[in-house]
């Protein structure tokens, strides 16, 4: 692969990065989170590099092959299109494409998906299929949602899911060895769409925003979301090994959040940073075309997302909250050795305007408000963009940035590493992917110690 640039020879471990890729055609309407997992996977060893990329081999992707067309229907589709009765989901009737999010935990690659369904398991180097996690047989009725969260400090596996029916969330942990070491009923006022989770060390928070599916309507087929935004955002702070009757419950401002970036705790108060959206429900104009329309909750420009602190105190039960920066961001990554603890950085992926594509990175100081970013060539998209660190670090912001870029001009694909201390520098090495590869969601990266095959 032709290399621009140095790969850093301390830079050692793997970028997995999690895309949709629709293999067969949409029944009815393509909505982009529908596509069929393809992970791509860069692993760096000494200056080398290899890459691959592989279809997660769902049971629902084999099923569509083997019929020669789509068998469930997608997000914009309705539930009673589906040729198939079965399917994946809180809304059911779905295909798990598994084509959400990655992790790698106890050296296995996990794919996701943002419904809730299995956790495929593969090799994390060469992405050998190694079928569904069973948890030995204790693999929860109701899946797993994305954003399961690696403890890198004690190696657990945090997760949660939700459904349609009482108690509509359980949370759960995970041993380092991959055992179902706890699982808890989440009991909620109705009907939730939680899409991701933080956890600081003693710790998990879980969350009912008052962005919801109408019960009314489920009964009749119907997944319509509507934003309440006279509700508050209700924010659960659960023990790691809690059950329900552990959980607070602290009363915030209406909002959705899509992505959560670190919590930690700070004497009696957790302090929790996420992406507040300031228009979870953009509205649209009378004539809206059928892409405006899909686009709407899409667009992180419309919704206003912007890095926001909550304070939530245990003792007192108060909140403070406001926001970090008044710069639109999301898709935030950390340091993963600081996941749950104190912090100061995030990288977060500047959005394209009414567009689901990130024009650029930024580095932002949650302490100080400073803020250093990059920006690609028009035309060209960064995937969500991980650090890597160093293998002794001098600071916490020690190590590299790694991302996929989609440039749509020249039909290209490429792996650009930055150098975390000097991100406005553009990358230090540039390395040509054999295919342009389509957009996607989630990244993860998977330091050398934590892989087997790197050992
Ligand atoms: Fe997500």
């Amino acid at each position: 692969m032709a290399v621009t640039g140095e790969i850093p020879a301390d830079l050692n471990g793997v970028y997995l990065r999690n895309t949709e890729n629709p293999l067969v055609p949409a029944r009815e309407r393509y909505h982009p989170f529908d596509g069929d997992g393809m992970i791509h996977a860069i692993s760096f060893r000494d200056g080398n590099v290899e890459y691959r990329n592989r279809f997660v081999r769902t049971e629902g992707l084999l099923a569509e092959v083997n019929a020669g067309e789509a068998q469930w229907s997608g997000l914009a589709e309705s539930p009673l299109k589906a040729l198939r009765q079965d399917g994946w989901g809180a809304r059911t009737r779905m295909k798990d494409a598994s084509s959400t999010d990655i992790v790698v935990h106890n050296g296995v690659a996990l794919s996701s998906f943002y419904q809730c369904g299995e956790l495929y398991q593969m090799n994390p180097i060469t992405l050998e299929d190694e079928g569904c996690a069973t948890w030995n047989g204790k693999f929860p009725e109701h899946g797993v949602s994305a954003h399961t969260k690696v403890d890198e400090t004690t190696g657990e596996l945090l997760f949660f899911n939700y459904h349609t029916e009482y108690p509509y969330m359980h949370y759960g942990v995970l041993s380092p060895t991959g055992e179902l070491s706890h699982y808890t009923p989440v009991p909620l006022p109705g009907p939730r769409l939680p899409h991701d989770m933080a956890f600081t060390t003693n710790y998990s928070i879980l969350n009912d925003c008052p962005l919801f599916w109408n019960e009314e309507l489920i009964a009749k087929g119907i997944y319509a979301t509507n934003f309440h935004r006279d509700m508050p955002t209700r924010l659960g702070v659960i023990p790691r090994y809690g059950n329900e009757n552990d959980i607070k419950w602290f009363e915030c401002d209406a909002t959705y959040v899509l992505h959560w970036i670190n919590a930690y705790e700070d004497g009696d108060e957790i302090v929790l940073d996420g992406y507040f959206q300031f228009d979870p429900s953009p509205s649209l104009p009378p004539d809206a075309t059928m892409d405006q329309r899909l686009f709407r909750f899409l667009d992180l420009y419309a919704l206003q997302s912007k890095p926001y602190r909550w304070r939530l105190n245990l003792r007192t039960g108060q909140v403070k909250e406001g926001p970090l920066s008044d710069t639109i961001t999301e898709f935030g990554m950390i340091n993963g050795r600081v996941g749950g603890q104190n912090y100061q950085w995030v990288y977060s992926t500047i959005p394209a305007e009414g567009w689901f594509g990130f024009e650029g990175i930024i580095k932002h100081n949650v302490n100080t408000g400073s803020e250093e970013s990059y920006r690609l060539p028009t035309g060209t998209y960064a995937s969500e963009t991980v650090f890597a660190p160093k293998p002794v670090q001098r600071s916490e912001d020690d190590g590299y940035l790694v991302t996929f870029t989609m440039d749509v001009v020249n039909d290209a694909s490429h792996c650009m590493v930055f150098d975390a201390l000097n991100v406005s520098d553009g990358p230090v090495a540039t390395i040509q992917l054999p295919e342009r590869i389509s957009s996607g969601t989630h990244a993860f990266w998977a330091d050398a110690s934590t892989l087997r095959e790197q050992n």
